[in-house]
């Protein structure tokens, strides 16, 4: 029942129940998202969490989502206000995190949120996550399923790429539909969007009618895990570029370019849609042909687009700087 890579295996009933033994053995496991891929573990163990840390080698003060099966279980371990019950109503399960604050009864481990008294909470919608969380008495913690700062993960063969065999064990759900990371939406205060994705503010808007901030410079992020150089693909990123140097990749969007080697369209259909999906994959391809830089095109700046241009210009932060 393996992959070409012995620590991918297929989602059938046999292997989820493998996967949620793992999980009980506080072992850390590839899990598929329609986002992104998961470095999943059970959120109740400090050993767990401590393993995705080590694993991913991420900051301790950056901390991690956690991954539920529904509403009642979530209310365990955070205070559902009106306003966030109108989002679950409107956007879950889907692309979208929440920040909500703790109970203080709740039994998540104390390092996931790094000693913050708030918790990012979100219900995935894949199918494969859904049904591990359904067999599961614990909630996932689950960040993105890359070394930190470097690009997510969008499919198993990503996360092998990223930890070989330190992941003993990648449920394969296939390429995540969306291809970037959730919108986070911190509504501890005012509502402020922390991190963009597929939801836009618009449509947050449309459901809860109030002012909606979105933290769009570098410094005044709040998610920790967002204040440096991040989704790096390993090589400089420039953006809003037109003409590629020798050994350059090119990251084109739209039908006006043409097809030379080094070029690589994001969506020839000028979908924004079609364009984040492509765009981890794309400069994980671009890094195996060993170029030794990209530059970006202009990528419009609505939709999703957003959410493009904003990994964008933290993968390419280190090089604008200097
Ligand atoms: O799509 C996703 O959200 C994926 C999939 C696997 O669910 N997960 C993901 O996790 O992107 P991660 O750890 O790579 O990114 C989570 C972000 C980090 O920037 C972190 O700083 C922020 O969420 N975060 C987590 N808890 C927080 C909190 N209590 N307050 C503010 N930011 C928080
Ligand atoms: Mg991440």
């Amino acid at each position: 029942m393996k992959n070409i890579y012995s620590n991918i295996y297929k989602s059938n009933f046999i292997n989820l129940k493998k996967a949620k033994k793992n999980i009980e053995n506080n072992n850390i496991i590839g899990l598929p998202t329609e986002t992104v891929y998961g470095l999943a573990g059970n959120a109740y163990s400090d050993k767990s969490i401590k393993k995705i840390f080590s694993l991913k080698k991420r900051p301790a003060i950056n901390p991690l989502i956690v991954h539920f099966k529904n509403l009642n279980s979530l209310c365990k371990d955070v205070v559902c206000t009106p306003l966030f019950i109108k989002l679950y109503k409107a956007f879950c399960p889907g692309p979208i995190t929440f920040i909500l604050k703790k109970k203080p009864e709740s039994k998540i481990s104390k390092i996931v949120s790094a000693g913050k008294k708030t918790l990012a909470v979100r219900i995935p919608k894949h199918v494969i996550a859904k049904k591990l969380l359904k067999i599961l008495k614990v909630p996932l913690a689950a960040p993105s399923a890359n070394i930190s700062s470097k690009l997510s993960s969008t499919c198993a063969a990503d996360v092998v790429d990223e930890f070989g065999n330190k992941i003993k064990f990648i449920l394969d759900g296939g390429r995540s539909k969306i291809g970037l990371e959730s919108t986070i939406l911190d509504l501890t205060n005012k509502p402020t969007i922390l991190r963009q994705g597929a939801i836009s503010s618009e449509e947050i808007y449309k459901i809860i009618r109030k002012k909606i901030t979105v933290n769009k410079k570098l410094k005044s992020i709040k998610s920790p895990g967002q204040l440096k150089l991040h989704y790096y693909p390993g090589i400089p990123v420039y953006m809003n570029k037109m003409y590629p140097k020798k050994n350059e990749a090119f990251i084109t969007f739209g039908n006006k370019f043409k097809n030379a080697k080094n070029h690589f369209n994001l969506s020839k259909k000028n979908n924004l849609r079609e364009a984040a999906n492509n765009l981890y994959k794309t400069m994980r391809k671009i890094k195996k042909k060993k170029y030794k830089s990209i530059i970006v095109c202009k990528i419009p700046n609505k939709g999703i687009g957003r959410a493009i241009n904003d990994r964008l210009k933290k993968a390419s932060y280190k090089y604008a700087n200097n």
